[in-house]
């Protein structure tokens, strides 16, 4: 087996020697370039007049991510002028949004651990965890608002959807909506909003051509939905060394992410996955996330049902609308990339 480089550009395989151009590895060096200058952006942004914000807003910048949001933004970028000062400046202000977002959702999911190490709330309480957040989402506020009118909408409209599908996430399907209609909506608008806003913002803060503006957002939804939906599939992965999380977080919190939606579905017609919906719903929903051995046969038999192997399957259905929407974009590197890009959102198990 092959083993992956770590490195972002090489995961897309803008630097595979034996296909690449000129122009893909040119592509490379920009994101690359552009990512170095986002990484110090955040390093310099998250600093506040306050020694005990500057330690828990930079406990979970300093423990990883992947800055998927980031690279897609710097990505866009090369449609039109590339990682210019102002596409730098966004991408940074949506990573810190997306970092703040996680402070909340821990909080939200009781989860016990992020980027692997003890999530934020465990170290400091609920309140502090909820500030820190909340002094992040400030902070992107102020630098989207260094590039005017547009960014601050953006940056406003975007949130309100994150928002919006928490909280709709939280309260379920209400009035006989189909569940899994509900269900990915609220990944749209919890994930798919972000990521889109990151493809948004290279497009219009690099100077490229308006009407390409629709095509990557459509991108960005699309692909947000797939990478939530195999995010649903890592939250029940028995590797908490490589996800940084504990198996069936998700679940233990009382959210029903769609393998679960899909066993329900079953278990109108199929007593075994009748009887699968009850251990989930009796030794994982309803146990406070109290960990147990019948909860954690529970998480892999799940792990182990068709239903799991649909969701991957619908994730690659999204992905592939997701390149589907690309098609007003003019062939070349940026096209390629982002269609690497799909692909590797959906191969990721971390
Ligand atoms: C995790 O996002 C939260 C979701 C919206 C699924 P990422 O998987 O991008 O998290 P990091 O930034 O790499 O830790
Ligand atoms: C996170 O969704 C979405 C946001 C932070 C807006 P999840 O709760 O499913 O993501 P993880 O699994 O904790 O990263
Ligand atoms: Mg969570
Ligand atoms: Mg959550």
């Amino acid at each position: 087996m092959i083993r992956r480089s770590p490195s972002v550009t090489s995961q897309l395989g803008l630097r595979d020697r034996i296909f690449s151009t000129a122009a893909d590895r040119g592509l490379a060096a920009g994101i690359d370039a552009g990512l170095v200058q986002v990484e110090s952006g955040l390093l310099a942004e998250v600093t506040f007049a306050d020694d005990i914000a500057n330690v828990t807003s930079r406990y979970l910048l300093n423990a990883g991510g992947k800055r998927v949001r980031p690279m897609l933004a710097l990505l866009t970028a090369h449609l039109g002028g590339g990682s210019v000062p102002d596409v730098v400046t966004a991408a940074t202000a949506i990573e810190i949004t997306h970092l703040a977002s996680l402070y909340h959702d821990d909080v939200m999911d009781d989860a016990d651990k992020r980027r692997g190490i003890p999530s934020a709330q465990t170290v400091w309480g609920n309140s502090v965890a909820i500030l820190t957040g909340d002094l992040l989402f400030a902070r992107a506020s102020q630098l989207m608002a260094r590039l005017g009118e547009r960014a601050i909408r953006l940056q406003a409209d975007t949130f309100e959807r994150l928002v919006l599908g928490q909280l709709h996430e939280t309260v379920g399907a209400q009035g006989g909506a189909d569940p899994v209609q509900h269900y990915i909506q609220v990944l749209a608008d919890k994930t798919g909003s972000l990521i889109a806003a990151a493809a948004q913002a290279g497009v219009v803060f690099s100077g490229a051509p308006g009407e390409l503006e629709r095509p990557v957002v459509m991108f960005g939804e699309r692909i947000g939905v797939a990478f939530q939906l195999i995010d649903d599939v890592i939250d029940l992965s028995p590797q908490p060394e490589s996800t940084g999380k504990v198996p069936g977080t998700d679940l233990r919190a009382g959210v029903a992410t769609l393998p679960l939606l899909r066993l329900r579905e079953r278990a109108q017609t199929d007593a075994g996955a009748a009887s699968l919906v009850n251990r989930l719903e009796e030794d994982v929903m309803s146990s406070g996330g109290a960990p147990s051995a019948a909860a954690d046969a529970a998480i892999a038999a799940l792990r182990e049902h068709e239903v799991t192997a649909e969701t991957l399957a619908e994730a690659h259905g999204w992905a592939r609308d997701a390149v589907e929407a690309l098609s007003p974009l003019p062939a070349g590197s940026v096209k390629k990339a982002l269609t690497r890009f799909a692909e590797t959102i959906v191969e990721r198990s971390s």
